[in-house]
């Protein structure tokens, strides 16, 4: 849409939060909350970006992208006075300005773009995005006169009790004309329940000079939640995420239970990948086709390639081949590599640690900062004692070789070829087993062909 300025306002404190953390940076899905707002705006074409930030601002900044603009509300004093502040911000800028709260992670580009549509075809100098509740309070009520024209926006805080019976409410979700609105700003005054000054009021104002206001209703209530305390942030991720997984189900992926399948935007998931209840997929992961995630899977910042499984365990910041399989109750820490067609089992926890194609580590293993060939087997209870309590060291385990159960590896330290340990081998630092030698005994030696 051409000519649209976007602002959000986003400078309370979030009282009714009681938080130390500025409202707005509290997270839905994994994202703060005034991404959301920015985003739809941004995908409806509004450019500059202005984000009014006042309490916390610092903080609240360093999460927005470069490209949005700051303008900042030092003191709060209202809705109105906010977007007033975002007028130096907007000065050579003469057409539509968007305005939404910060708070508001549903609103999509979509209603935004019909709000536009409307404001433009009617040639509104103010469209206020509306909706339907069934349960309107804390919100503003819409105010229309008989003939069903807007007349103006109260607030919940002043409404009369016939007035709070009125369901249509005010989402926070406005088009203006620039620079028309900053002159109406001024003239608002804050002789109200809050001592503020209302954006709210601006309509009224408008409708005094003789400006045409209107009204978009957008179809979806759920939409304008605003969250004002955290009942409504977690009603807020509740319908984030059942908007996400009902993309991913709509794109092929199978959720057995989608209410208790927690997966971040941010996230891919192939066609046909099963994801069982009880998991929580979150950050940059990405999954292939034809996995099977969970029951009670957490996978973080990590990749999956195609067919791969993962029941019952932890995945951080590490890859998984093709047709691997993880768990249950396994643990993959950052920097892990799991080759194609590999088995971790039960109780395996690896750390920096990259396996090859086909190794098996079925039970009860810890292996940190080692590399492991092609086809190796690793024992039930082997365990790298990889750190003395300063330095870290490595272990090469190489392709096709067999650890013994309970096998002690004291890094640093090598396993050749096809080299084997017998059942609680202590093989210590610098005694390296040979290709194709068999280690055994505490500490270990090499025995005889
Ligand atoms: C506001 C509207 C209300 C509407 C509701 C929709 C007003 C007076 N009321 O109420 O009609 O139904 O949103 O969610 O506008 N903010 C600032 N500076 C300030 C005050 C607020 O930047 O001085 C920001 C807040 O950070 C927030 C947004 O404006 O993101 C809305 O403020 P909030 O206090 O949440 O308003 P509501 O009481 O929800
Ligand atoms: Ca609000």
């Amino acid at each position: 849409m051409a000519g649209c300025a976007g602002v959000i306002l986003a400078a309370g404190k979030g009282t009714r939060m009681r938080s130390s953390l500025p409202k707005v940076l509290h997270r839905v899905a994994g994202r703060p909350l005034i991404h959301y707002p920015l985003a739809a705006l941004q995908a409806a074409g509004a450019s500059p970006l202005v984000a009014v930030l006042g309490h916390g601002a610092e903080e609240v900044r360093k999460s927005l992208d470069s490209g949005v603009k700051v303008a900042l509300q030092t003191r709060q004093l209202g809705t109105g006075h906010a977007l007033a502040s975002a007028r130096k911000a907007l000065k050579n800028f003469s057409g539509t300005v968007v305005v939404a709260g910060g708070d508001g992670p549903l609103l999509t580009a979509r209603s935004i773009k019909a709000l536009l549509t409307q404001h433009r075809s009617r040639r509104n100098a103010a469209t206020v995005m509306t909706a339907q509740l069934t349960d309107p309070t804390g919100y503003g009520r819409i105010l229309r006169d008989r003939q069903g024209s807007l007349v103006g926006i109260l607030e919940h805080k002043e409404a009369s009790p016939r007035q709070l019976a009125i369901r249509e409410v005010n989402s926070g979700v406005y088009c203006f004309e620039a620079p028309l609105i900053w002159e109406v700003l001024s003239t608002l005054d804050s002789g109200n329940s809050k001592g503020e000054y209302y954006l709210t009021d601006a309509l009224a104002a408008l409708r005094y000079q003789g400006q045409r206001c209107g009204t978009w209703t957008c179809p979806d209530a759920d939409e304008i939640l605003g969250v004002n305390n955290r009942r409504e942030l977690a009603q807020a991720e509740k319908l984030v995420r059942r908007r996400i997984n009902g993309r991913l189900m709509d794109s092929g992926v199978t959720m057995v239970d989608p209410d208790t399948v927690y997966v971040e935007d941010s996230v891919k998931i192939g066609q046909d990948t099963v994801i069982q209840p009880f998991s929580f997929l979150s950050g940059n992961t990405k999954v292939g086709r034809g996995c099977k995630v969970g029951p009670l899977a957490r996978l973080t910042d990590s990749v999956l390639e195609d067919g791969c499984q993962v029941v019952q365990s932890v995945v951080t910041g590490s890859r998984i081949g093709r047709n691997a399989t993880i768990g249950p109750w396994s643990h993959l820490r950052p920097g892990t590599v799991v080759g194609s067609d590999a088995h971790l089992g039960n109780f395996c926890e690896f750390k920096k640690t990259t396996l090859g194609r086909g190794v098996r580590a079925a039970h009860l293993s810890y292996l940190g900062d080692t590399t492991i060939g092609p086809d190796a087997n690793i024992g039930a209870g082997t365990i790298t004692a990889n750190y003395d309590g300063k330095n870290k060291f490595a272990t090469v385990i190489g392709a096709g070789a067999f650890t013994g159960s309970g096998t002690v590896l004291v890094a640093p330290v090598k396993m050749g070829k096809n080299s084997r340990t017998g059942a609680g081998a202590i093989v210590l630092a610098g005694k390296d087993v040979p290709d194709g030698a068999v280690a055994v005994g505490i500490p270990a030696r090499i025995l005889k062909k």
